[in-house]
Order: structure tokens, then sequence, then C-alpha cells
């Protein structure tokens, strides 16, 4: 009974989430001192020590780093592992001011995030999480999207869920899309044949 209680309990905390993380390690190999990252870090310079000593790290979820503060500028990293299988690395990191974990730190509940994109990088920029049934009102018209839990959204042309759409759905627990011109500027959560929407598949530009 305890054994199955175990297990049962083992298979819940796989199933029902995880926290995004970026775990960085003074030494290769996973040694010397390490720091734990959980946070979106708009201005690191504080940390610029640190991380040019940065030789090791390790990470769960979708991180991007950035060259300038407020997620600006080139990339400087990207590392993914959307199911939340941790993966390390002997590993420099350029010199970086600005990093985030993509969406909510949990990625395993439904969610939308949108990007304001900056030259270079459609999901830098602002960053906008919704984990309701619908958004709108959104401050600029999305350059990409970040979808969690598995979800699909509808986007509409026009900001009152009205006009052309698009379904934009994933089987994954973050998955990623590039608008390349199609422009959203509400969403609700689901798709729903009445709509008559373009069918994206999120999974296929992975
Ligand atoms: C990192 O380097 C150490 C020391 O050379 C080595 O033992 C380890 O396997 C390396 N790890 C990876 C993931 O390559
Ligand atoms: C970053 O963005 C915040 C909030 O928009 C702003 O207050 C701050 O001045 C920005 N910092 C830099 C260095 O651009
Ligand atoms: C979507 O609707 C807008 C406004 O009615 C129109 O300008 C645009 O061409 C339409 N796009 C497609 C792909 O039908």
């Amino acid at each position: 009974m305890l054994l199955r209680l175990i297990y049962i309990t083992a298979f819940f905390n796989i199933a029902l989430g995880y926290v995004q993380e970026l775990s960085l390690f003074t030494e290769i190999g996973l040694e010397g001192n390490e720091f734990i990252f959980r946070s979106k870090e708009p201005d690191i310079t504080a940390y610029s020590a640190l991380l040019r000593d940065v030789k090791s790290l390790c990470y769960k979820g979708h991180w991007k780093g950035y060259s300038a503060t407020n997620y600006t500028s080139d990339l400087t990293f990207t590392y993914t592992s959307v199911s939340g299988t941790q993966v390390c690395l002997n590993r420099t990191i350029p010199e970086t001011l600005s990093f985030r974990h993509h969406g909510p730190s949990d990625p395993t509940a439904p969610s939308v995030s949108i990007y304001s994109g900056v030259p270079g990088n459609a999901h830098g920029g602002m960053e906008r999480t919704f984990t309701g049934l619908a958004a709108n009102n959104f401050d600029f018209v999305p350059t990409a999207l970040i979808l969690t839990g598995r979800s699909s959204w509808t986007g509409f042309f026009n900001n009152d869920f009205s006009g052309n759409s698009t379904c934009y759905s994933t089987a994954e627990l973050i998955g990623w899309v590039y608008m390349y011109g199609n422009v959203v500027r509400s969403i609700v959560q689901g798709c729903n044949p009445i709509h008559e929407s373009d069918y994206f598949d999120v999974d296929k530009s992975l």
C-alpha cells in the first residue's frame, strides 16, 4: 500500500507540474557554486561577474538570454526542454544583461503569452501572459506567441473577437509560434469550427 502511494505521488509530481528553472555552476561538471534562477530577470547587471564565471548549467523549460536589459537586442542563449526534463551542459555564457523563461513559471496549465518582439527576435520585448478564457486590448500586435499546458487558442484579426481567425494548437507543454505578419488583436481559449479559422499546427513549427 505504501509503495503504491509513493508510486502515485511520484506520478502526479511528474504529471501535474514543473517549475521552469536555470541553474548555473561556477565549475564544469556541475561543480563549484550553484545559483538557481526561477524568475524573469530584466536586469541581471548586478550578477554579471557571476555569469562570467559560469562553466556548466542545467535547465528546465524554455529560456532566452539577451545582451541588453529588458529582453531587447541580440540573443545570447536559447535553452529549451519543453517536457520538463532537466538538461545539463558544460557551457559558458556570453555577456548577458537579461534573461527569462517564457510564459508562467509552471507551464503545465493552459496559458498564452504574447510578445512585442525586437528586431531579430520575435520573442523579445514586452511579454503579457493570459490564463483566462479570453483576452484583448493588447498594447501591441504580437510578433510571437507561447502556448503552455497542451492548449489551443483562437486568435482574431479584430480587438472584439471578430474578423478572420487562426486556431493555434499544441500537444506539448510549451509550444511557440512566429506570427510572420499574421495579425491577432484578441484571443479566446479553445478552437471551434463555428469560427471557420485557419489552422496553425504549432508542433509542426517546433
Ligand atoms: C562536463 O565535463 C566533465 C569534466 O570533464 C565531464 O565529467 C562531464 O561528463 C561533462 N558533462 C557533459 C554534460 O558533457
Ligand atoms: C526596462 O523596462 C522598465 C519597465 O518598462 C523601465 O522602467 C526601465 O527603465 C527599462 N530599463 C532599461 C535599461 O531600458
Ligand atoms: C483578414 O481580415 C482582414 C480585415 O477584414 C483583411 O484585411 C485580411 O486580408 C484578411 N486576411 C485573410 C487571410 O483573409
